[in-house]
This record gives structure tokens, C-alpha cells and sequence, in this order.
């Protein structure tokens, strides 16, 4: 099979070359359009040859479907504006309010006067006391009112004590109203004074404890 092909390649070979003698000879009135039809073949197979090389170094273009995960830290400022209501508890304080002037009393003779709504009793008691002002430091004030359960009290002169008259109980104006006789434990509720040198006057200007029946004496 080889040895025929052989054969035949060689014979096809001896054809050419003759063809292309007798084609390309001088004397044969066709050379001009053998020699044309071969330079415009050599041009075609140059150019196929470039396009085809061309398109063989033509970048692949592919699609891909690529799937990325991107992880962001973000920082952020913001600013709220808001209004808020502060309700500030109202300044609640003992008043200071005109009881008497010292010309008005007499020793052991009190008088009787409101105070913030509440009735107490300023009493000049001949001696010095506790708490007492003016210039004997003998002036004194109180809540009228017992500790033990409200009996509203009376003053007695002579052992300058002020007195309940249901269970009787005894607070000592000049102790500070330490209940010295009876069944109330608590001391009577004091008035606590200022005096005006100049004037005279005399100003109640708080309690030193609760009077009875009261939770707040401001109130
Ligand atoms: S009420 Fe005053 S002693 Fe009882």
C-alpha cells in the first residue's frame, strides 16, 4: 500500500513539474494568466493563513459565574436629639414669720399665735431656758398640742410647765419641753426663735420636731 502510494505521489510530482514548464514557457500564450492565477493564490493563502493565525492567537474570552463574600465593619455616629421634661421638687422650708415683740410680754404670761397654720404659745419664763432668746435668753415657744394623743395644753406659771388635760402630762418649757410628768414620751414640739436686737421682734423660723397629728409639718 505504502510502496503504491509512493508511486503515485512521485508521478504526481513529474506531472507538476511538467505542467509548470510547459505552462510557464515563453512561447506559451497562456503564461501571463498561469503566472497571475499563481501570485493571487500565493496572496489568498497568505491572508488565510494570517486570518487564521490570527483568530488563533484571539484571546478566550469566558463568562464565570464567581461568587465573593465581602465582609464590612462600619462605624457609625449618630446624634439623637431629645427633649426631656425635669421636674425639680419645689424648695420646701419653714417660714419665717413675726411671733411677737418683746414689749408684749410679761414673765409667765403667754400668748397664743399661729405659726405655718399651726397654734403655739411664746412664753417669757423669768429664767434662762433652753433654746430661750432676747436678753434674758428666757423667751420660749411651743406647739399647743400633747405628744401623747393631740390634748391641746394649757400653761401653768407656777412650775412653768405646760400641762394635758386628759391624761396630764407635764412638758417643761424651760427643758426644752421634756414631758416630766404623764404618759407622753416625746418632748413638746419647740418653736425655734430668732430676735431682732434693734426691734425687738421676735421670729418663729421652724420646728425642732414634728408636731402631732402631723406628717410634714409643711405641709
Ligand atoms: S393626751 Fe395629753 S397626756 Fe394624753
Amino acid at each position: 500500500m505504502i510502496k503504491h502510494l509512493t508511486y503515485y505521489y512521485f508521478w504526481k510530482r513529474i506531472n507538476l513539474i511538467m505542467y509548470w514548464d510547459v505552462m510557464s514557457s515563453p512561447e506559451n500564450p497562456q503564461r501571463r494568466r498561469v503566472l497571475v492565477t499563481a501570485v493571487g493564490a500565493a496572496i489568498a493563502g497568505f491572508a488565510v493563513g494570517a486570518a487564521a493565525t490570527s483568530a488563533l492567537i484571539q484571546p478566550r474570552v469566558e463568562e464565570r459565574v464567581v461568587t465573593e463574600t465581602t465582609t464590612q465593619t462600619v462605624t457609625e455616629t449618630v446624634t439623637v436629639e431629645r427633649t426631656v421634661t425635669v421636674e425639680r421638687p419645689v424648695e420646701r422650708k419653714y417660714a419665717r414669720e413675726k411671733l411677737a415683740n418683746i414689749s408684749e410680754l410679761a414673765p409667765n404670761k403667754p400668748l397664743f399665735r399661729k405659726y405655718m397654720d399651726h397654734d403655739v404659745a411664746v412664753v417669757k419664763l423669768g429664767i434662762p431656758a433652753v433654746g430661750g432668746i432676747g436678753p434674758d435668753r428666757d423667751v420660749v415657744a411651743f406647739s399647743l398640742y400633747c405628744t401623747h394623743m393631740g390634748g391641746r395644753l394649757n400653761f401653768v406659771s407656777s412650775t412653768r410647765c405646760f400641762v394635758c388635760p386628759i391624761h396630764y402630762t407635764q412638758f417643761d418649757a424651760a427643758k426644752s419641753g421634756m414631758a416630766v410628768v404623764g404618759h407622753a414620751t416625746e418632748f413638746l414640739p419647740q418653736v425655734m426663735l430668732e430676735y431682732d436686737e434693734k426691734s425687738g421682734d421676735i421670729y418663729a423660723v421652724g420646728f425642732n420636731q414634728l408636731v402631732y397629728g402631723k406628717i410634714d409639718n409643711l405641709a
